[in-house]
């Protein structure tokens, strides 16, 4: 298997310090169309905006003295372990930021030791990835409008021994994305969704809505989520959840755990930024069921105010889709190591040692 060259990380450009320096960077090594694909949002990117917005909103309460004998990052998730609470969010068509796609971030994945969720748009297969990376990894699924293709897509992850799947609930219709559509974006021919088949619609009578009555009888419902929890062999985590009434349901309806997430701005423009909901979601769940936080994770201290303020971990998207595009798998493996660095070096001057210490009396609350 081939893995990235760790040593290399510290011979990297005095340039590209921090996320925001390699996402100046990334615009440079991509063409305009790819760029506002990656980095363009729904409408007018409110929610983009506001999900850097909420998080320099909230302020931190250090403590100071504490000691850090056996101090660590790790966490304990669905019943295994992990070094840090750093994943790797499912981003689609990854062969289009650099020609690795995939490959490259399963290399990085497995150097940081920061899970991958493999996007069900992945332009490279579970087979293909088995024989790279030894990277732990999760699978991301959008429903299809067949519960029998989605249980067969959870069987083969399950054969590739991915330990979860994050089933996307936000987009049963792509956001409006009004800056990719100015610049024309558009998928080239040779990117393609290797697992994704979709089921075609029927043909609509003259008085049914083409939205209504065509995409959304594919969209995935409760009923569904209870079909497949009960013969899913992998624990099953629901992404893209906001409302506190959608957590608390996910629960009632036997999901092992859920991710609060705008999909970084991408899909309902103005949607409530997921750090300013999850405290809320937290006091209603029990205290052991998992939640986690993307959308618009920066910095390290993004990542503690996450923790604090009730997640388990957190899922990166565009960052490390940067370091992809400036130069593949060391790129995105510097971009881990630099957020994983800035939150090691957060919990040391917030004066927590573990991850169980940090909790929402260091928010300064008003
Ligand atoms: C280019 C791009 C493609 C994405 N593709 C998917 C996808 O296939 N499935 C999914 O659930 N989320 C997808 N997302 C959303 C991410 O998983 C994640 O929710 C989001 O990027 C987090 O926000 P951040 O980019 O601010 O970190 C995508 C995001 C981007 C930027």
């Amino acid at each position: 298997m081939n893995t990235v060259p760790l040593a290399a990380l510290d011979h990297i450009p005095p340039h590209l310090q921090t996320i925001a320096d390699y996402q100046k960077q990334a615009q440079l090594h991509l063409n305009a169309a790819t760029w506002a694909n990656l980095e363009g949002a729904a409408g007018d990117e409110y929610s983009l905006n506001n999900n850097r917005t909420a998080f320099a909103n909230i302020q931190l309460l250090p403590r100071h003295l504490n000691s850090f004998n056996d101090a660590n990052t790790q966490i304990q998730l669905l019943g295994k372990h992990y070094p840090h609470p750093i994943f790797l969010a499912p981003v689609a068509y990854q062969q289009l930021f650099h020609t690795q796609g995939e490959i490259a971030t399963a290399q990085a994945a497995a150097a940081l030791k920061a899970p991958m969720i493999l996007s069900h748009l992945s332009t490279t297969s579970m087979a293909t990835l088995d024989q790279v990376s030894s990277a732990p990894k999760w699978f991301q699924l959008y429903w299809q409008g067949s519960r029998e293709a989605a249980l067969d897509l959870i069987f083969q992850a399950q054969h590739y021994a991915y330990q979860a799947i994050v089933l996307t609930v936000d987009a049963p219709h792509m956001g409006i994305r009004d800056r990719e559509r100015r610049a024309y974006f558009q998928l080239p021919a040779h990117i393609q969704a290797v697992h994704h088949h979709p089921v075609s619609t029927a043909t609509l009578k003259d008085n049914q809505h083409a939205l209504f009555d065509g995409l959304m009888q594919q969209a995935a419902t409760w009923e569904d989520i209870a079909w497949l929890v009960q013969r899913s062999p992998l624990p099953i985590l629901l992404k893209g959840i906001l409302h506190p009434a959608d957590a608390q349901q996910a629960y009632q309806y036997g999901v092992q755990g859920i991710i609060v997430s705008n999909h970084g701005g991408r899909v309902l423009d103005t949607a409530v930024s997921p750090i300013q909901v999850l405290s809320t979601i937290r006091k209603i769940l029990p205290h052991d069921f998992p939640i986690l936080l993307d959308s618009g994770i920066r910095r390290g201290t993004d990542i503690f105010k996450a923790l604090a303020l009730g997640a388990n971990a957190v899922l990166i998207g565009r960052p490390y889709i940067y370091g992809l595009a400036v130069a593949g798998a060391l790129g995105a493996a510097h971009s881990i190591k630099l957020l994983k660095e800035e939150f090691e070096v957060s919990m040391a001057l917030m004066g927590t040692s573990s991850i169980e210490q940090i909790n929402n009396s260091y928010i300064y609350q008003k």
